[in-house]
């Protein structure tokens, strides 16, 4: 089975379930959900429905949802880990729970009409009960009913986690079992499904946890049942309508259905291989080294081809910071296996061919992926030659095999060589860092920067404090505008504010025409005539869901949440604060409109 054959059987099962299939959100979260860099799961994007907002698309959706998580991004080169991953989710929103959810990821695993994986190598977890809330019994009756259809007569393993053939049902705490995403929101206990990846060693049998630790059981699924929003101060409310929030990895699903060992074997990394292969004098079956390296080009040149079709570019801060690190650690490991320059580019190409035809946003943005990669090689063959130098001589120069904090901010300083490459290539020189050393000179950099900016202020506008009010009450005017004249999917993507002027980033694919500009112009300068009132209100968090114009994440916001509204123009969840009324401020003009990155306008406009 291809991996697109396994997407389309996904997508069309759950249809067949009364499910509508919606597209995977983009890999950067929207910009009111600041609670994580990227999309780490298929539910990040659907909170707010799963606390009770209305999907258009109806109580019951699937998707395929693209997924980057950097936790884990120094073990990426293992025969397992990944930045990039793909998930299947079916959602509940209020509608089928525990039962059908069960049942159906049971018939879509085993039934030869679509996986046709044998039930007698699956395994389940289940929540065992913890923290006051009780065992899932239900689950465990749901699941010895689901394996008794299929000729199976299963029991439940004791504390011990002792299973074999019959005990196959395994009740397991929170750690493992309790599903949240991140400290507060949506949560509840899951159920895991587990296969048996190597049944040729004989009967299974033994501990639980020792048969995944061996990785002789993979985890391939889990639903989540959503009973309870878990609020800042660790109370888990009960919810109105519990949900379902499943997460089906394809990579991994992949890799069992293939029979292959690692996901590096499936057809999602084998063709990057090959055209590494031909970039370079090395095999991917070399050695232990070349497949390292080879896993973490890979890994990492799909992770970043797929983030710059999200309008990611390589920068010093936040989403650019986490991709320039991965673009460059590629290009190191490309250097150590022979690769000559511009590379990326080349292997992005067959990343979009691969995965272009799932992601439409990789063929629209093709040009913009080749001209990232190609200038963050550039620039990073530069930096790497000259701090690979200054590095060779600080190795020569300690005796004591320590490379100072001072030595070390000095590389990343001057040189603009990343700290993380410089412990890499301490590790393998067999070199000491002086870590503490390294942060406490970053912490004194920072203070300075901070310092020397304070004082720019100083001397100048004694009023900064509320020209930058304005600009932000200007700021909500304008994204109020911008969804009126471009169209509601219109959203905030960055937003900086200074005492000289307001600059605004929002998706869009095509620079404005000076006729929308002067629409935009012109309606926030009528609302600003019109002298509306700007009104605060703070409501329970589920109501100012209902009302917010903007979606936003809930997760991040306490019980009772700010709303500012400017009559019925402007209704944002937003900390403040704000002008009291629209007539504050003054003229508004739009001096720029430019692209920012792939797929977003940045607008600069003053107050006058
Ligand atoms: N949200 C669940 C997960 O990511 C399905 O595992």
């Amino acid at each position: 089975m291809t991996a697109q054959q396994l997407r389309q059987k996904y997508l069309d099962f759950f249809k067949s379930k009364g499910h509508t299939i919606i597209p995977s959100a983009s890999l950067v979260p929207h910009e009111t959900d600041a609670s994580t860099l990227f999309t780490t799961a298929g539910m990040h994007p659907l909170v707010p429905y799963l606390l009770g907002a209305e999907h258009p698309g109806g109580k019951r959706v699937v998707n395929v949802q693209k997924c980057v998580r950097t936790g884990d991004i120094d073990d990426v080169g293992d025969n397992r880990h990944l930045t990039f991953f793909e998930m299947m989710g079916n959602w509940s929103f209020g509608d089928y729970f525990k039962e059908e959810a069960i049942k159906w990821s049971f018939e879509f695993l085993t039934s030869p009409e679509w996986l046709g994986l044998d039930p007698k190598r699956l395994y389940v977890t289940t929540f065992k009960g913890e923290n006051g809330i009780p065992r899932d019994e239900k689950a465990i009756e749901v699941w010895k009913e689901t394996f008794a259809q299929a000729g199976m007569n299963v029991t439940v393993a004791g504390e011990d986690e002792m299973i074999n053939n019959d005990i196959r049902i395994i009740p397991l705490g929170t750690d493992d079992n309790f599903w949240i995403a991140g400290a507060t929101g949506p949560c509840g206990g899951d159920t895991e499904m587990f296969y048996d990846t190597r049944p040729e060693e004989g009967a299974l049998e033994g501990k639980f946890s020792d048969l995944v630790g061996n990785y002789r059981l993979i985890e391939i699924w889990n639903d989540v049942f959503m009973e309870f929003n878990k609020t800042a101060d660790g109370q888990y409310i009960k919810l109105e309508k519990p949900n379902v929030d499943t997460g089906m990895g394809v990579e991994r699903t992949l890799m069992v259905l293939s029979g292959e060992s690692t996901v590096f074997e499936t057809e999602l990394f084998q063709p990057i291989f090959e055209k590494i292969e031909t970039l370079t004098h090395s095999k991917y079956s070399d050695n232990e080294e070349t497949k390292r390296a080879f896993r973490i080009i890979a890994d990492h040149i799909k992770t970043a081809t797929l983030m710059i079709s999200d309008g990611v570019t390589p920068s010093n801060t936040a989403q650019g910071y986490v991709l320039r690190r991965i673009i460059r650690r590629a290009i190191r490991y490309g250097k150590l296996i022979g690769m000559q320059t511009d590379f990326s580019p080349k292997i992005a190409e067959v990343v979009i061919n691969m995965y272009g035809h799932f992601y439409q946003e990789l063929n629209s943005n093709t040009k913009s992926i080749f001209e990232e990669l190609k200038k963050e090689e550039d620039k990073f063959r530069l930096t790497l030659e000259n701090g690979i130098k200054e590095f060779e001589k600080l190795k020569h120069k300690n005796a004591d095999k320590t490379i100072s904090g001072e030595d070390a901010f000095n590389l990343y300083q001057s040189y603009g060589f990343p700290f993380e490459i410089t412990k890499e290539l301490a590790l393998e020189a067999d070199l000491i860092i002086d870590e503490a050393g390294f942060n406490k000179e970053l912490e004194k950099h920072q203070e300075l920067s901070r310092t020397a900016s304070a004082g720019m202020f100083k001397g100048g506008l004694a009023d900064t404090e509320g020209i930058t009010i304005k600009y932000h009450t200007a700021t909500h005017l304008l994204l109020a505008a911008l969804r009126e004249i471009l169209g509601p999917e219109t959203f905030q993507k960055g937003s900086n504010i200074t005492a000289e002027r307001l600059r605004f980033d929002f998706n869009y694919d095509q620079k404005l025409t000076p006729e929308q500009i002067k629409q935009v112009e012109d309606l926030v300068n009528q609302k600003i005539g019109e002298k509306i009132p700007v009104e605060l209100s703070e409501l329970p968090k589920g109501e100012a869901l209902n009302i917010a114009k903007v979606s936003f994440d809930p997760s991040k916001y306490g019980d009772i949440v700010k709303v500012y509204k400017i009559g019925d123009f402007s209704i944002e969840l937003c900390g403040g604060p704000h002008v009291n009324n629209t007539e504050e401020l003054g003229r508004f003009k739009i001096q720029k409109e430019e692209a920012s990155s792939a797929g977003v306008r940045r607008i600069k406009a003053v107050l006058e």
